[in-house]
């Protein structure tokens, strides 16, 4: 993967509002099922309550400005063969999108982000169909990034990560990094492989990829006859919300369950192997 001389092609499924469009370092494609930002130029307020066709900012229909976050259904998206361009011509071939997505070349993006998408999903096994999506439009090395909310308690969900870690790597990604914060998990995973073994499904690699919801709201541990929690305080309510705007706290490692306080926030596992590649 060489992104030296140009920028980082990264693929941000389930954009909503196009966050990542503000750095200059990547060649951002956001594409969501229903974008929240169809043209990043315009407020809210102008936008209403008559969308306009065109977009005030470059003045382009709307399916074709730049800054659109394209509208994909990332499940249903097909996949095809790799284009065999010159990195000047990929990048061409990113700016000329067109909404809506239905399909993409393999082997695209140097980045694919899941931030907040894979809990949408009610199902473990459309979770996996979106990493094995994520994994053939990666260029080999390239990077799946998984941000995944879990309020709970540091080691309480580590038996879950360790599950989607051996479901993701199976197929054919590394675990790169791992760190949780209070109320999330962030995971990096690097593609080290360009094959996927095809019986997956049938060694149940995709239910590997559970989370608490999909036990009917129930904790797998929790009995249903536990009296529900009290209303929370006024005082408790505003705990809460400034607990979402701390600094994360130190990482923790669902392999190991250990904390590792003292590293600095970001710093996680880093595969030597991985690093040299
Ligand atoms: C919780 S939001 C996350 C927004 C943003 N990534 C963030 O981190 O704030 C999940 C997004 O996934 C989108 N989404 C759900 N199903 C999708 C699908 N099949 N394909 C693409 N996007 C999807 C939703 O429309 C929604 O905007």
């Amino acid at each position: 993967m060489n992104v030296q001389n140009g920028r980082i092609r990264l693929l941000d499924v389930g954009s909503c509002f196009n966050p990542f469009l503000k750095f200059d370092e990547f060649l951002t494609v956001g594409i969501d099922i229903v974008p929240a930002v169809e043209i990043c130029h315009i407020s809210q307020q102008q936008r209403r309550p008559n969308p306009p066709t065109y977009c005030v900012s470059c003045v382009r229909p709307v399916e074709l400005c730049p800054s659109s976050v394209y509208k994909c259904d990332f499940l249903n998206l097909q996949l095809q063969p790799p284009l065999q361009l010159e990195r000047e011509a990929v990048d061409t071939f990113l700016l000329q999108l067109r909404s809506p997505i239905d399909a993409l070349p393999a082997e695209l993006f140097h980045v694919v982000v899941f931030s907040l998408l894979l809990s949408y999903f009610p199902s473990p096994y459309q979770r996996w169909i979106c990493c094995k999506k994520a994994h053939e439009l990666l260029a080999l090395h390239g990077l799946l990034l998984i941000i995944t909310p879990d309020s709970s308690h540091q080691n309480r969900h580590a038996p879950m990560m360790a599950s989607w870690r051996i479901a993701v790597e199976t197929l054919g990604f590394k675990r790169y990094k791992y760190v949780k914060f209070s109320h999330m998990h962030l995971l990096a995973f690097r593609k080290v492989s360009l094959k996927t073994s095809s019986d997956l499904v049938s060694r149940n690699y995709p239910e590997m990829m559970y989370i608490p919801q999909d036990f009917n709201g129930v904790e797998e541990e929790e009995c249903w006859d536990t009296p529900p929690a009290p209303p929370r305080s006024c005082l408790e309510d505003e705990q809460l919300a400034c607990g979402f705007l701390e600094l994360p706290d130190a990482p923790y490692d669902s392999d190991s369950g250990e904390s590792q306080s003292g590293s600095t926030h970001c710093q996680e596992r880093e595969d030597p192997i991985l690093l040299q590649s």
